[in-house]
């Protein structure tokens, strides 16, 4: 039976480190299906595009530099309830205060490079999804 989405971004530092293999498993583990799933870059543009909700916050500059400074993993993920159990899955924003076993915990590395991204509503997931995807590539 298929569920709802969410979509994720495996980020730079988690990518350079080596580790999106590691993560790809765990999601894979944690029973979300990939729908979709690209190895690609953001430019800066787009990456301000992408967090445009978050312009007029402090660290908008330099989380857009961040995520556009190298790989990252975009993905479509298929799971039941998939925006809420995606986000229990990772963690906390900030790695220092995700629960042991999260993705987050396991592979983030500060508030910033906290190793992934995902959705934070049903409304967003299509939207974040779409950012990234045509919709044949991940709507069906
Ligand atoms: P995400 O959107 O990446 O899944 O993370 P989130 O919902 O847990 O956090 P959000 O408030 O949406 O923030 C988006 C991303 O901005 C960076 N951030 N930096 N320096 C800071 O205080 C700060 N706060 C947030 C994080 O990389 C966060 O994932
Ligand atoms: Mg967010």
């Amino acid at each position: 039976m298929a569920g709802s989405i969410t979509f994720t971004m495996i980020k730079p530092k988690a990518v350079a480190n080596g580790n999106m293999g590691k993560i790809i498993d765990k999601i894979i583990d944690g029973g979300f299906q990939i729908k979709a799933l690209k190895y690609t870059k953001l430019s800066k543009e787009e990456a301000k595009r992408f967090y445009a909700v978050h312009k007029e916050r402090p660290f908008y500059e330099g989380l857009t530099d961040f995520m556009s400074s190298g790989y990252i993993i975009a993905a479509v993920l298929e799971k039941d309830n998939a925006v809420e159990a995606y986000r229990n899955y990772i963690g906390a924003t900030n790695p220092e205060d995700a629960e042991e076993g999260t993705i987050r915990k396991l592979y983030g590395t500060n508030i910033e490079a906290n190793a992934v991204h995902g959705s934070d509503s049903d409304d967003n997931a299509v939207i974040e999804s779409n950012f990234f995807f045509t919709a044949r590539e991940w709507d069906y």
